[in-house]
């Protein structure tokens, strides 16, 4: 069949609409018509290069859509489901997955990053050459081929603008304070970045009870946007800002300072963030070539704790419907989020309004 696409060609270009093949669904896959996709940070990391991928490619990993045909042997969903995408999916059976950790799933690490199928090939061709698959779900289409481990069913009445903010950035954030670091009742948080990521932090946060919440971000619109989403302060980025956070946490800086940018000198501002004793979780995803310099003698001294948090340390079958609920009981304010929505032609003015700062997150309707 065909399906209109935004393929990423090349680095630094737009993403162009195009009109793509796409293989029918073969064992173990799903065919998904896509209702909704979220506008990630990580698939701009694709277009400048500071995630390596193979081109050209199809991206979009933040999605849910329902489910219009199976391929052979298939048994977790049927035409007709309504799902989530998951973008790390797990296997139940590697190491990871049996020591709790099913986000570090080894199983399908290496075609997913290669951009193909588990079967080693990708579905979709433009013009009879391949074109690849970001995550194994390249959403940013109106249909798309994934494999049956990326489907996670949610009930047919919840909203699927909603549960495609839950395929990354509402697991990733909320994962991050509630699994990662289990932030505490009462405890400080500083989260830098204030985008769909740091949003969900700071939803997280508020979710379990933290005190002062601290949005710090380098777009004045993200003001007010924070503070709907649970944070108690706003800080326009800065080199003062270590210092207001000082004063905002009696002198001492605060007990977690979330990193949800992916630059290696906020990293290291977030360091100097915390309290002695307290712990930097980075989110961001940094360049791939990138390193940050964290001084060993600050951390041994200070015992400060620092932690990766990679797709909120989720079992993304347990956490998608679990946020799900929180949000049907409004405990999860996810409306907050999703503040303008496009076309899949309207793609580059998407990340443009993004790149921008003055949005929380835009997302794709089909
Ligand atoms: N760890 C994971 O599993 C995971 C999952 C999803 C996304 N990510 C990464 O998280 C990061 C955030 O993603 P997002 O979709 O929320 O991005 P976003 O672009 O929506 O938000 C980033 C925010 O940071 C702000 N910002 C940029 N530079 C800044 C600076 N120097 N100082 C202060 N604020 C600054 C922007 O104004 C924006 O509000 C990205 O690197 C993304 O790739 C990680
Ligand atoms: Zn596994
Ligand atoms: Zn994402």
């Amino acid at each position: 069949m065909k399906t209109r696409a935004a393929v990423l060609h090349q680095v630094n270009s737009p993403f162009r609409i195009e009109t793509v093949d796409l293989e029918a669904p073969r064992p173990g896959e799903v065919l998904v018509r896509v209702a909704a996709a979220g506008i990630c940070h990580s698939d701009w990391h694709l277009v400048t290069g500071d995630t390596k991928h193979p081109l050209p490619v199809v991206a979009g990993h933040e999605g849910a859509g329902i489910v219009e045909a199976v391929g052979p042997g298939v048994r977790r969903v049927k035409p007709g489901d309504h799902v989530v995408l998951n973008w790390a999916p797990n296997c139940g059976e590697c190491f990871y997955c049996l020591h709790d950790r099913p986000n570090l799933c080894e199983t399908y690490v290496g075609p997913l990053w290669d951009g193909v199928m588990l079967d080693g090939t990708p579905r979709l061709s433009l013009n009879g050459q391949p074109v690849y698959h970001f995550s194994g779900l390249a959403c940013f289409a109106e249909y798309t081929v994934v494999p049956e481990v990326s489907c996670i069913p949610i009930d047919r009445d919840f909203p699927l603008n909603i549960a495609a903010l839950i395929g990354c950035a509402v697991t990733t954030g909320v994962g991050a304070a509630v699994n990662t670091v289990r932030v505490r009742p009462g405890s400080s948080v500083a989260v830098f970045g204030a985008g769909g990521v740091g949003l969900s932090i700071i939803m997280g946060a508020h979710l379990a009870g933290a005190g002062r919440i601290i949005a710090v971000d380098r777009a004045e619109a993200k003001r007010q946007i924070a503070l709907d989403c649970g944070a108690t302060d706003f800080l326009l980025a800065g080199a003062d800002v270590n210092h207001e956070i000082r004063r905002l946490t009696a002198g001492r800086g605060a007990d977690y300072v979330f990193e949800a940018i992916g630059i290696p000198a906020v990293q290291e501002q977030c360091l100097d963030a915390a309290r002695p004793g307290g712990t930097i979780v980075l989110v961001g995803l940094s360049p791939m070539d990138s390193s940050t310099n964290l001084p060993g003698a600050i951390i041994t001294r200070q015992e400060k704790t620092v932690i990766g948090s990679y797709y909120g340390t989720s079992n993304t079958a347990r956490d998608f419907p679990l946020y799900a609920d929180l949000y049907r009981q409004g405990k999860l304010g996810l409306d907050r989020l999703v503040s303008t929505t496009y076309t899949l032609d309207q793609i580059n003015e998407a990340y443009a309004d993004m790149l921008s700062g003055r949005i929380a997150r835009g997302v794709i309707e089909f």
